[in-house]
């Protein structure tokens, strides 16, 4: 029993007709036996539902905190799909280059940057990745998609002069920390072709880890 509810007890205790100029107001003590039984043991009771409805109180701040964590995770949306841009061949270079995907169709998160072709993890997470190309028969492919300085996976085509164009492709499930950065890389001397729609970088975050 906390002290308010003993000073409402000694209070109410001393309003019936067994008052009991014993007790202490000022102090708040009490002797059970100076009420009624039977209000006494009422009193008890509701200090007991008062105890039980603060530690639900409690309990209903916890879910309410947890209800309000989850909903920020929620609202975490990170997905982009890009395409290369321009209208024509994408190389061949002499050195490896990052391909930058210049037509943004979906960048939820502002995550992938279309300045640098980099996209960096603003969360930690599993990040689902898939990159296609098209490119013209006369020049190798090779693409890598890098997790920082590392490849994941990759996908490549030789040249060849009995067909006219290629198309192909990857997709990885890759795990990141916060900041790491995914994009993909045109080998050296290997080209694809570049357009609104054929050459194109997706991902999104799958879950929060
Ligand atoms: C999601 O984020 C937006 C903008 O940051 C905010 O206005 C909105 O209340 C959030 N929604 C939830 C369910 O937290
Ligand atoms: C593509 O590039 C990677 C990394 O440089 C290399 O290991 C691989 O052999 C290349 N593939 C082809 C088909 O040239």
């Amino acid at each position: 029993m906390n002290f308010p509810l003993l000073l409402f007890v000694s209070l109410f205790c001393s309003l019936t007709w067994t008052q009991d100029y014993d007790s202490n107001p000022e102090t708040g003590t009490i002797e059970t036996q100076s009420c009624f039984p039977d209000m006494c043991n009422l009193l008890k009771e509701f200090g007991a539902m008062r105890e039980k409805l603060g530690a639900m109180e409690t309990r209903l701040r916890d879910s309410e905190s947890q209800i309000l964590e989850l909903k920020g995770k929620e609202n975490n949306t990170v997905v982009f799909s890009v395409a290369n841009g321009g209208n024509g061949a994408v190389g061949p270079f002499d050195a490896h280059t990052t391909l930058i995907y210049r037509t943004v169709m979906t960048n939820i998160g502002n995550a992938y940057s279309p300045v640098t072709g980099i996209f960096a993890a603003p969360t930690a997470g599993i990040y689902y990745f898939t990159f296609y190309y098209h490119a013209g028969g006369d020049h190798p492919v090779n693409l890598s998609l890098f997790k920082n300085n590392e490849v994941v996976v990759g996908t490549s085509d030789h040249r060849s002069l009995n067909d006219g164009a290629d198309n192909g492709g990857n997709a990885v499930f890759v795990q990141l920390q916060k900041g790491d950065q995914v994009f993909v890389r045109l080998h050296a001397n290997t080209h694809v072709w570049g357009d609104d729609y054929s050459t194109t970088f997706s991902g999104f975050l799958v879950n929060q880890v």
